[in-house]
């Protein structure tokens, strides 16, 4: 297989793992009865998934074999409120620049159809670290009063909850 689908099917598996990853921090939200951090990372959750089974389907439609990995487990133990944000912003730091990685490499190869496929994922990405990036800068400030953070979460839309315009399809369909 040559290395840029090799590295698309990479890919997958660290959306995959960012997904299983988001769902641990929200069933400890949830089990701390913080129902809107809780569905902020559900639906995070979803999008990442969504992700992996977009670059599923355009392996397919690249007719490029396909192989769904398994993923590392997740972190499912947090030592305040902050962390669990903190760490899926370094995450997405690490995708942005694994999608730009990609982005070269398809270029590199002379596959321009691989380089535009990535176009929508690398603004999708200066999305994910400007809102998990402000998350974090009020759970940092409302970190001794958790409520204040589930108020502002029911208060204000972060991200783009769930709307990925011009999205790829994705395998199967997004869900
Ligand atoms: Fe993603
Ligand atoms: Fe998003």
């Amino acid at each position: 297989m040559a290395a840029f689908p090799e590295g698309l099917n990479e890919q997958v598996g660290h959306e995959f793992a960012a997904s299983q990853q988001y769902i641990a921090i929200a069933v400890h939200y949830d089990a701390q009865t913080l129902p809107r951090l809780a569905a902020h990372f559900y639906r995070q959750a979803v999008e990442e998934r969504n992700h992996a089974m977009m670059i599923v389907q355009y392996l397919l439609d690249a007719d490029e074999r396909v192989a769904i990995p398994g993923v590392a487990e997740p972190q499912v133990e947090f030592p305040d409120v902050v962390q669990p944000v903190r760490l899926p912003l370094e995450q997405q730091k690490r995708v942005t620049e694994q999608i730009s990685d990609l982005a070269k490499l398809a270029r590199s190869e002379g596959d321009l159809v691989g380089e535009q496929f990535l176009h929508w994922f690398l603004q999708e990405q200066r999305e994910e670290v400007s809102s998990m990036g402000a998350l974090l800068t009020v759970v940092e400030r409302s970190k001794d009063n958790v409520m204040l953070i589930e108020d502002f979460l029911a208060r204000e839309v972060v991200g783009d909850a769930g709307v990925e315009n011009g999205a790829p399809p994705a395998a199967g369909g997004a869900l």
